[in-house]
């Protein structure tokens, strides 16, 4: 049989490596390690595995922060297999050095690695993958090869890779929007590839802002939450702190877009730490690049687009809805974060999913086959325009002249179909979510509605 595994971040490697070691023959189609969202994922894994923590403080942690929309079977399966994900990164020789504290956590549960955790995590998958034999093909899949929601591989430079089961592990978003210090990679291009082929997508108006993003002439960096678990403070030009900093980042992140809304900058204050250096290498090297010192100075912070909560619908075993289509990772969504995902819960979910996929696909045996089908690349078009729509109108708040507007100037635009149908599927279901919950906020109906207690659908129109 053989699997092919569209994007090679933790999720797309860790179901190579369960799908390779049963005798599977997987290929891997991506770019670059290094330039996969996982490489650059800093805090860590939330794992409940020291004395004192519970499965059920996590979960809870995981629902309450997620407002009560996440599918409480889901948080409980994949939280049950803390144990399971710990194993399988010591099999491969990881070591963690701390455990940290982060916004939303009743405990110190998250398991890091000098703050570059994604780095280390995914250069061992990557050698244990290639150990197991697993075929890398280098460059980006253009579009899914689906008839009749049936997949049957992918296309890459205009020809047709055929597999038995395509599993998409592309990650989400989130590059969509104008800032974020994610992979650019990330446009959800396939994303919108397969809603267009007729997958559904689900919660795709919940799009997590970090609260801490810096945003240099050059480029944008994330200040990582673990800074804040350490000790450092958000204040305004004052000094003067206005929020706690240990909220989940939904709060955190609103209450830093009003304090700049009403014309105060806003900093982090990492002077407190000590060993700033030591514990947080790469930050400090990006930061003393510009000429801020963050063992001196304060660091000029904005709330940065992080994280696509929404993504391809699957179910509790990371099935779509096209046959022998699986998604996994931040491109998948199936209800684990609810509308606010919980700080270093998405490695635990990339790893959680990664093996999941690979026992389902072996129990599952999908079997390809042969079809007239077309390849639906297209030029990437005014991609710019996109961004700013986005950024302006479905950014950290949101009301629904502005949503209305952003759908009015996204039509117009000249941009792939597929992402112009993703972008659709953000503003319309920003639109028909009434209701303020999690990271999404929309000032005209700013509390949360219990009717809304729901997962919105895409699949070309928004069904909420
Ligand atoms: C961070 O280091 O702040 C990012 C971790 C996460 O998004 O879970």
């Amino acid at each position: 049989m053989k699997i092919g595994i569209i994007g090679n971040g933790i999720a797309g490697l860790t179901a190579a490596i369960g799908l390779a070691k049963k005798g599977f023959e997987v290929t891997i189609i991506g770019e670059r390690i290094d330039k996969t969202n996982s490489y650059l994922a800093q805090a860590g894994i939330a794992l409940p595995l020291l004395e004192g923590d519970s499965i059920r403080a996590h979960v809870l942690d995981t629902i309450k922060a997620g407002r009560y929309l996440n599918d409480e079977e889901v948080v409980w399966a994949v939280i049950s297999k803390s144990s399971e994900v710990y194993d399988f990164l010591l099999s491969l020789g990881l070591n963690f050095e701390e455990n940290e504290i982060e916004g939303g956590h009743s405990f110190p549960r998250v398991f890091t690695i000098k703050n570059e955790t994604g780095k280390h995590v995914i250069r061992l998958l990557h050698i244990r993958a290639k150990e197991l034999g697993v075929h890398f093909v280098k460059g980006l899949a253009e579009s899914l090869a689906i008839e009749s929601k049936k997949c049957y591989g992918v296309f890459l430079d205009g020809e047709l890779l055929k597999f038995d089961a395509t599993i998409l592990a592309t990650g989400g978003y989130t590059a969509l929007f104008k800032y974020t210090a994610g992979s650019p990679l990330n446009l959800g291009i396939l994303i919108g590839d397969a809603i267009m082929k007729g997958a559904l997508a689900s919660d795709l108006e919940f799009v997590q802002f970090h609260p801490t993003g810096f945003i240099g002439k050059d480029g944008v960096k994330l200040v990582s939450e673990a800074v804040r678990g350490a000790g450092a403070k958000l204040v305004n030009e004052d000094g003067e702190r206005f929020v706690n900093e240990l909220e989940p980042r939904d709060v955190v992140a609103r209450a830093i877009y009003r304090k700049m809304q009403s014309g105060s900058g806003v900093y982090l204050d990492a002077t407190g730490i000590e060993n700033f250096k030591e514990k947080f290498p790469q930050i400090y090297s990006f930061l003393v690049k510009k000429g801020i010192n963050p063992e001196r100075d304060l660091i000029p912070v904005t709330p940065i687009a992080h994280y696509s909560i929404g993504g391809l619908k699957v179910d509790l075993y990371y099935r779509t809805n096209i046959k022998n289509l699986y998604a996994i990772g931040e491109a998948a969504n199936n209800g684990f974060h609810g509308a606010n995902r919980l700080a270093s819960n998405s490695l635990l979910e990339c790893i959680v999913s990664g093996l999941e996929v690979a026992r389902t696909v072996r129990r599952d045996k999908p079997k390809g086959g042969s079809g007239e089908i077309r390849d639906t690349a297209q030029e990437l078009g005014d991609i710019e325009s996109v961004k700013e729509i986005l950024w302006k109108y479905a950014g950290i708040v949101r009301n629904e002249n502005g949503l209305l507007e952003g759908l009015k100037e996204l039509e117009k635009l000249e941009v792939d179909e597929r992402i112009k149908l993703l972008a659709k599927g953000i503003l319309e279901c920003a639109l028909a979510r009434k209701e303020s919950r999690g990271v999404h906020y929309r000032e005209d109906y700013p509390i949360i509605r219990k009717e809304f207690e729901r997962h919105s659908i895409f699949n070309g129109r928004c069904i909420l």
